[in-house]
């Protein structure tokens, strides 16, 4: 990256980012990415040593701060928990990663199970966007990232739940980018498709695809904000994404993902 691309990026995002989910897959390769443009690291996630480690290693190349917390972003004292790892610094950028997610039939999960998807993957992101937001607004630059994923446009079956909390993601961040993007705060949904990270392998698909790998998805994502509610990283992504959305009559869509998704996990 160019040095006056750099130095605007940290003017428009820094000088402290947050990343929820950070310790492996994208949210490692957004900690990466955001440390080589001389962003300071605020690192959520719930393991501490690969949090650790990960920190040590960001330190030591890009010789940027890191802090780390490892929590549990799911759980109801989030909002009082980052508040106090950001306390004293200011945070420009949010990245929520973290998901959760329930693959199978939607009767034969538990649902518990299914109720901590709305945990993790939309009570998580509202909150830390309403607390980091604010500030954000108050100071009039900042962005929020938030992870969805090309399920998010459609019901699937086998990832019901999942699936419609991507679909909370991608309208929080739209309704955001409308409303905040005049306060100067830059607001992107990510709808990221098939990526080859360890939480993708560890869902043990049947069939193999083919896969982005996790830091050309951050490099899009990074490239896209600003310009607009949204980015489907990949050409092929944003074919299906085309297709699926603006083609398809809504039945076609839930039938071809569904299909996708049974050859996967049925
Ligand atoms: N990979 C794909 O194919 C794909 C496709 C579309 C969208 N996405 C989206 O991209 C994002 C990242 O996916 P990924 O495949 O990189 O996932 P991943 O490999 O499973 O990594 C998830 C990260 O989030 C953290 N995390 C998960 N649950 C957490 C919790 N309750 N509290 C705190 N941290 C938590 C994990 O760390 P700990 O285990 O240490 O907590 C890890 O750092 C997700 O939002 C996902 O929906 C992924």
């Amino acid at each position: 990256m160019d040095p006056g691309a750099r130095r605007s990026f940290q003017q428009r995002y820094g000088p402290w980012a947050l990343v929820a989910g950070a310790s492996a897959g994208l949210g490692e390769a957004f900690a990466r990415a955001l440390a080589r443009r001389g962003l300071h690291l605020l690192l959520l996630a719930r393991r501490a040593e690969a949090l650790q480690a990960l920190a040590t290693d960001l330190r030591a190349r890009h010789g940027v701060q890191v802090r780390v917390e490892a929590a549990d972003v799911g759980g109801a004292d989030l909002g009082e928990r980052v508040a106090r790892l950001a306390a004293g610094v200011e945070v420009g950028l949010l990245v929520y990663n973290a998901a959760h997610s329930v693959i199978g039939p939607f009767l034969d999960n538990a649902l518990e199970a299914q109720l901590r998807v709305i945990d993790v993957n939309c009570r998580g992101p509202l909150t830390l966007a309403h607390l980091l937001g604010r500030p954000m607004a108050q100071r009039g630059r900042g962005g929020l990232i938030l992870m969805t994923s090309l399920a998010g446009s459609q019901g699937g079956p086998l990832l019901a739940s999942y699936a419609a909390s991507k679909a909370f993601n991608l309208v929080l961040a739209e309704g955001l980018w409308a409303e905040l993007g005049g306060r100067g705060v830059d607001v992107l949904a990510c709808r990221a498709g098939a990526t080859r990270t360890p939480g993708y392998v560890s869902s043990q698909p049947k069939k193999s695809i083919r896969l982005m790998e996790a830091t050309d998805v951050v490099e899009q994502t990074l490239s896209a904000l600003g310009r607009g509610p949204s980015v489907v990283p990949g050409a092929l992504n944003r074919l299906a994404a085309f297709l699926l959305v603006r083609l398809f009559p809504k039945r076609a869509a839930i039938r071809v993902m569904g299909r996708a998704t049974r050859q996967l996990y049925g």
